[in-house]
C-alpha cells in the first residue's frame, strides 16, 4: 500500500489483513484497544454486554490469543526503533480460569515497558466472587533501537501522571465499548511531546485514537472491520474541533508546578509521607493519596 492510500484514512477490513500490506518502519507510535474475547455473553447486571456490529467476539481462547500475538507482531514490524504502542485490555475470567494479558504479550516481539492501571471507577459486575473489578490495563510496548531496551525518558510533566491513570467510562460515544478521549490523548502527547509522527490504532472503532492525534497535529492511520463504526470514525474525525476542549483539559494536567530540588530546597513535602492527614480505610482515599504523590 502507497502513503496516500494508508495516511490520514480509516482503512476498513481485518486488522491482521490490512497491516501485512504497510511497509516496515512507518509508525512512531500506537494506542489501541482490541476486542477482549468476551464472549458476548451477559456477564454483569449492571452495563450492558458489548457486541461489536461487524464482527464476533467470541473465539476460543487459544485463537484469540495467537491473533492478538499475529496483530502485536505485525504492528512492531511497522514500527520505527524506538517507537511505542500502548494496548489496552483487561484481566478476565472464564468459569473460575485467568486469562492475564501477559500470557500473550510475553509471546511477542515487544519489550514490555510498563503495566498501567486504568482505574474506570464502576465494576461492570458488583458480586463478591471477587473483589469488584474496576480497572483496566495499558501496556507500555516499546520497540529498542539496537540492544538499547530503555529508551529516552518522559519529560517530568509526562512522567507525574504515574502509573495508575483514573478515567471513567466514555459515556457520550454509541461505539459498544469506546474509551474516553484522555487516554490517548496522555498516551500522544506524553510519548511524542513537540515530536510529529505518525500514530496506529488498528482496532479504531469510533476513531477516539485518530481525532486524538488529529488533535495533537499527528498523521494517523485507522483499522476497523465495521462499516457502522468506520462511518462513526469518519464523523467524529471532520468535527474534531468539536473535541478539542475535551483535548486540552487533559494536557493541561501535564504540567510541573514545582520540581522536586525546588520543593526540597523550600523545604516544603517532597514525598508520600507528607503533613496532610490521609484516610486509607477504603479505596477512594487510597486514591486521594496517589493523587497527592502525584502533587
Ligand atoms: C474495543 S473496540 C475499540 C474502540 C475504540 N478504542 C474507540 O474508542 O472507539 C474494538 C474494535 O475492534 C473492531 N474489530 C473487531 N474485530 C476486528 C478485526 N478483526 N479487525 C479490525 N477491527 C476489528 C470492533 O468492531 C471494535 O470497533
Amino acid at each position: 500500500m502507497s502513503e496516500n492510500e494508508y495516511l490520514n484514512k480509516i482503512v476498513k477490513g481485518d486488522a491482521l489483513t490490512i497491516l501485512k500490506t504497510l511497509p516496515d518502519g512507518i509508525l512512531d507510535l500506537g494506542v489501541t484497544s482490541p476486542p477482549y474475547n468476551k464472549g458476548e455473553n451477559k456477564k454483569g447486571w449492571l452495563v450492558t454486554n458489548v457486541k461489536y456490529s461487524g464482527a464476533t467476539d467470541k473465539f476460543p481462547e487459544d485463537s484469540y490469543q495467537k491473533s492478538q500475538i499475529d496483530v502485536l507482531n505485525e504492528v512492531y514490524r511497522i514500527t520505527r526503533p524506538d517507537g511505542s504502542f500502548f494496548y489496552n485490555h483487561k484481566i478476565r475470567w472464564e468459569r473460575g480460569e485467568m486469562f492475564h494479558p501477559m500470557d500473550w504479550l510475553r509471546k511477542t516481539k515487544w519489550t514490555i515497558r510498563q503495566e498501567i492501571i486504568w482505574n474506570r471507577m464502576i465494576a461492570a459486575n458488583i458480586r463478591g466472587w471477587r473483589f469488584w473489578q474496576v480497572e483496566e490495563r495499558v501496556y507500555w510496548l516499546y520497540k529498542p533501537k539496537g540492544k538499547e531496551l530503555i529508551g529516552e525518558e518522559l519529560k517530568p510533566k509526562h512522567a507525574l501522571q504515574t502509573s495508575i491513570w483514573r478515567f471513567p467510562p466514555e459515556k457520550k460515544n454509541t461505539h459498544p465499548a469506546p474509551f474516553p478521549l484522555a487516554l490517548p490523548v496522555r498516551v500522544i502527547y506524553s510519548i511524542m511531546d513537540e515530536k510529529k509522527g505518525v500514530i496506529i490504532d488498528p482496532y479504531c472503532g469510533s476513531g477516539t485514537t485518530l481525532v486524538s492525534a488529529k488533535i495533537l497535529g499527528h498523521a494517523f492511520i485507522g483499522i476497523e472491520i465495521s462499516d457502522e463504526y468506520v462511518k462513526l470514525a469518519e464523523e467524529r474525525l471532520k468535527n474534531y474541533r468539536n473535541e478539542i476542549k475535551c483535548a486540552n483539559e487533559e494536557i493541561a494536567k501535564h504540567v510541573v508546578e514545582k520540581t522536586f530540588k525546588e520543593r526540597k530546597e523550600k523545604g516544603e513535602f517532597t514525598g508520600k509521607y507528607g503533613k496532610r492527614n490521609i484516610k486509607t480505610e477504603n479505596s477512594q482515599n487510597v486514591l486521594e493519596l496517589f493523587d497527592y504523590v502525584k502533587i
